[in-house]
């Protein structure tokens, strides 16, 4: 093939031949399409989309560029979670002990976080004696053993994806639709599960601001999960507010544990549960098998089950469940601006503070803070008076304080009433 008549076709709205899909792929991760060759492809495809069937052969390549791990054999059913980031975004580190403690096996490979999002293995990593890194037959054992496994996805998962997320990152051509679902999905389809749930966030603290584009994402990772055979349904859940009441790795550790042990915001609680329950009901045939297992999470989650299911995954990791987490030296406060109700706690700019105060990164080999963060001490809807602590900057670099305020200017609003109620979960997609 052609590399410029490739880009020509892509650029004029032409088919373009399904073996041609699978030739550019693999001659782009092997270095023999250019970086400003794929480049201008890429832009193409932000213009004009990618059909069903090309974005199908498109994910398969990237899938095809490394290894799939074969998960056959754990004797239990597989299935996993992933969400499009969110600002407090710590459910995974609930769920998928729950989702063990229901019966299924859980693999979960996770990355790093970029930008205004904490990743799911940095908050992990605030866990004193906690490694990333399992082989992959460890990873079987554990799925088998704890039923529960949060990892590093390997180098040699979906190589394709590395290479081009880089060049998109760039470039501009992120912002595609067929492109993100192409690049989530190869990483999970290759990770092995047999089932997989997708977390579409909603709001300005997400990827997708709009419920409509949020949705149609949504729809396509869907349609991709079902045609590589593997069962993939989708929720969209809010994210104007921040999830829970921290953002920043220790402090989101200690929210989830509180949450396993029974406790934690509501929200937390019920974006888990809605989650939890359509990854069960994914599984359940295979689940049925099971006698006398408990299988509602949220009576699961009540009865300490996924606790003991959380303390075995993470120390089955070298981490010590039972150490204290790192603190902050440095902690200062912002007060309520107006006695009332919090109306409105805008979740990009929690995100940035928390970036600011150190738990972000600006490039990927950058190293993050444990300890910094934010807190807010009361809830969406909860009264505050005039003055009074509402937000903590946590830091070990008080120099970073000022810049998290001037993130934060702007960012909480207090009104009269409280803002009417909302649900979280606003769609499933299956
Ligand atoms: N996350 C990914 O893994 N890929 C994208 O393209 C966007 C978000």
């Amino acid at each position: 093939f052609d590399v410029v008549d490739l880009i020509r076709a892509k650029r004029d709205g032409r088919p373009v031949d399904p073996r041609a899909v699978d030739w550019l792929v693999d001659a782009y991760t092997r270095g023999l399409v250019a970086d400003e060759q794929m480049s201008a492809y890429l832009m193409a495809v932000v213009w004009r989309g990618m059909t069903p069937a090309e974005l199908d052969r498109w994910t398969a390549a990237m899938i095809d560029s490394g290894e799939r791990l074969d998960l056959t054999g754990v004797g239990r059913p597989t299935v996993d979670k992933h969400s499009t980031g969110g600002v407090g975004d710590k459910v995974s580190l609930v769920l998928v002990p729950l989702v063990a403690a229901c019966g299924a096996a859980v693999p979960q490979l996770a990355g790093r976080g970029l930008g205004h999002t904490g990743g799911t293995l940095d908050k992990m990593e605030a866990i004193p004696g906690w490694r990333a890194d399992l082989s992959a037959a460890r990873m079987r054992e554990l799925l088998a053993e704890v039923g529960a496994v949060i990892a590093a996805a390997g180098a040699g998962l979906a190589p394709a994806d590395r290479r081009l997320y880089a060049l998109r990152d760039v470039t501009g051509t992120v912002e595609s639709i067929p492109l993100i679902a192409s690049s989530i999905m190869s990483k999970k389809i290759a990770e092995g599960t047999s089932a997989l749930v997708l977390d579409v966030k909603v709001g300005s603290g997400a990827f997708m601001t709009s419920v409509d584009e949020a949705r149609e994402l949504a729809r396509t990772m869907v349609r991709i999960g079902v045609a590589a055979g593997v069962r993939t349904e989708a929720l969209l859940t809010g994210m104007d507010h921040p999830l829970g009441r921290t953002a920043g790795h220790a402090l989101e550790v200690a929210e989830a544990v509180e949450t396993l042990r029974g406790g934690g915001p509501a929200d937390l609680v019920e974006v888990t549960v809605a989650l939890a329950r359509v990854m069960i009901d994914l599984v359940a045939a295979e689940l049925g098998h099971r006698s006398g297992a408990l299988h509602d999470p949220a009576q699961v989650l009540a009865a300490g089950d996924a606790f003991a299911v959380w303390r075995a995954m993470v120390a089955a990791q070298g981490g010590d469940p039972d150490a204290p987490l790192p603190a902050a030296s440095h902690v200062e406060t912002v007060p309520a601006p107006a006695t009332g109700h919090l109306h409105r706690l805008d979740a990009r700019a929690v995100g940035l503070a928390a970036w600011r105060l150190g738990a972000g990164r600006v490039r990927k080999e950058d190293a993050v803070s444990a300890t910094a963060g934010v807190r807010w001490r009361v809830g969406i809807g909860d009264p505050v008076t005039a003055g009074e602590p509402l937000l903590e900057l946590h830091t070990d670099d008080p120099a970073s304080v000022e810049r998290a305020r001037e993130a934060l200017a702007g960012a909480v609003e207090v009104a009269a009433t409280p803002p009417p109620s909302t649900p979280l979960v606003l769609d499933h997609i299956s």
